[in-house]
């Protein structure tokens, strides 16, 4: 097992319950979207890792694609407003659109999201997280599925970063709060 970085009180999620869990969430969005021929929208550049593990457990014909958005900058709570800072390089009027991110929150960015690529013309917008803050959501908005319901902690690896750190960590840990708030 990977040690846990000094900088993470705890491991939240292993390598392994992430594998196990992506791989059955995917399997019923196989079920659900069969027949279809998505457009994968990657959320840059948290939902990474996920992304990449999430699209191979999908068996249907895919094209890939990735927008940056951001509404947080370096500090650990929402700013309440979406940039976006690299836009898609497909037209996605009357696709099937699967928006994969990292962790749904206040709600804000996929709300936002959501609301643009339905505004573009897609059919469909199907939503799918790795966490979901569930408590901290303040928008009415849910995902289509999510991997995993966590508790209101500011956590990191697995994509996750906290300015820009701590993407490479196989896990998903909870960041120590005097990283933070020093
Ligand atoms: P929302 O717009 O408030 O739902 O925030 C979603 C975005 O906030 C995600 O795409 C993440 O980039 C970021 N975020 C929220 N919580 C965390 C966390 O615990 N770790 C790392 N990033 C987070
Ligand atoms: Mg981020």
């Amino acid at each position: 097992m990977h040690e846990l970085h000094p900088d993470c009180q705890s491991m939240l999620l292993s390598e392994e319950r992430i594998r196990e869990r992506v791989t059955e969430v995917a399997r019923r969005v196989n079920a659900d979207l069969a027949g279809k021929r998505p457009i994968a929208v990657g959320i840059l550049k948290g939902s990474i890792i996920f992304y990449a593990d999430f699209i191979r457990c999908l068996d249907m014909p895919l094209e890939l694609d990735f927008m940056a958005v951001s509404s947080y900058g370096s500090g650990s709570t929402s700013s309440g407003k979406l940039r976006i800072k690299k836009d898609l390089d497909s037209n996605i009027s009357g696709r099937d659109v699967i928006v994969i991110e990292d962790i749904i929150d206040s709600g804000f960015t996929l709300a936002c999201l959501k609301k643009l690529l339905l505004e573009r013309g897609a059919s469909s917008v199907t939503i799918v997280t790795l966490l979901d803050k569930h408590e901290r959501r303040t928008e009415d908005i849910a995902p289509d599925y999510n991997c995993f319901e966590i508790p209101d902690e500011f956590v990191v690896g697995y994509g996750l970063d906290y300015d820009e750190k701590y993407r490479s960590l196989p896990y998903i840990g909870i960041l120590k709060r005097s990283v933070y708030e020093k």
